[in-house]
């Protein structure tokens, strides 16, 4: 198989599958990035992710440091399969006090890639470019599409029906479909991609990037506690409930933990969007600590293993996927 991505940025290029590991809350720490980027993905985590103490030293410096060391020495030791690089996804949502200061340590550390969510803006992009950095914006509609490149992101990610955490409304289909009549840059697509059958759909219907999260929770390096990581391995589409009650934005939480803090799935009240806060301080009350979030994808993972598990996994479906299409194709 030989795959021309010489029309993407450099950073981009080369990757061993076309596929991104989002980021997720919480859960993705510098081991499972760079368990990801080792695997000859992109692997990304939230720059909220990273919290100090108070008065500590920024642990978001602290951790791209370690990342680039530990991603250098790979590379030093094995030139011939070199990692991908990794991702920051920045939350740009008014309520994230911290912004300024973390756009200033990812322009310290040349971050290759920047992944945006809830809300373009000039100067977010501007920070990016000025270290070199390409900028993928996460956008649920056409609409916010063409708003995200009109203010600077170099691509984006499709985030359609059925995906973890805050999930868009539209059929990836039409998604794509609709910003393909006048995108031709970078486009990642989200939501239940778990394996490389639907890595291959992706790549048909003219993503250039799938982009994964839920699968990988269930793995080793996953900062998420075992009960979630067992329940993504026994959940289906059908355990994944829609709701907007738990952080004011409409996601895909799954339908056991929901039950498991004594509510009910099927009549959860909605809550409205000025409940969203994404500060520093962002406390999850109590009842909802442990409300988890997947997309519908979670039927294809089968086990708890190693994040490049996951990647062979996805590379070995995807190769034989591919062929058999191709084979259709004379
Ligand atoms: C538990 C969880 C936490 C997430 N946290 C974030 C986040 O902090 N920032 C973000 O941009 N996306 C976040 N997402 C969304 C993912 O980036 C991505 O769109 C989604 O996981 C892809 O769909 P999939 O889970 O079906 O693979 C989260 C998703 C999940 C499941």
């Amino acid at each position: 198989m030989s795959r021309d991505d010489t029309h993407l940025p450099k950073a981009l290029q080369g990757l061993r599958i076309p596929l991104i590991a989002s980021p997720l809350f919480i859960i993705s720490v510098p081991k499972l990035v760079i368990a990801q980027c080792k695997a000859g993905i992109v692997g990304s985590f939230p720059a909220l992710n990273a919290r100090e103490g108070e008065g500590e030293h920024p642990l978001l410096d602290t951790w791209l440091t370690q990342i680039k060391e530990e991603l250098d020495r790979h590379n030093q030791a094995n030139p011939d399969r070199p990692a991908a690089p990794f991702a920051i996804n920045q939350i740009v949502h008014r309520s994230n006090a911290r912004l300024d200061r973390d756009l200033e340590i990812c322009v310290k550390h040349e971050v290759p890639i920047w992944i945006t969510s809830l809300g373009a803006r000039i100067e977010v992009n501007e920070a990016a470019h000025s270290c070199g950095g390409v900028v993928l914006h996460d956008i649920i509609n056409n609409r916010f599409a063409k708003k995200a490149i009109d203010k600077g992101a170099d691509g984006l990610v499709a985030v359609a029906a059925g995906a973890g955490g805050h999930a868009g409304q539209q059929s990836p289909l039409a998604l794509i479909q609709e910003i393909r009549e006048w995108f031709d840059g970078p486009l990642a697509l989200s939501g239940a991609i778990a394996s490389g059958e639907s890595l291959l759909a992706a790549r048909a219907m003219g993503a250039d990037f799938g982009y994964t999260g839920s699968a990988f929770i269930a793995t080793d390096e996953a900062n998420a506690d075992q009960g979630y990581k067992d329940m993504i391995v026994e959940s289906g589409a059908e355990d994944i409930v829609y709701s907007s009650l738990f952080t004011g934005v409409w996601g895909n939480y799954l339908r056991g933990s929901v039950e498991n803090a004594g509510m009910d799935p099927d009549n959860l009240p909605q809550a409205d969007a000025s409940s969203m806060d994404f500060g520093t301080d962002r406390e999850k009350p109590k009842a909802w600590k442990t409300i988890w979030g997947s997309g519908q994808g979670v039927g294809a993972v089968k086990s708890v293993g190693s994040a490049g598990s996951i990647v062979d996994r996805m590379e070995r479906e995807y190769l034989a996927a591919g062929k058999k299409l191709a084979a259709e194709f004379g």
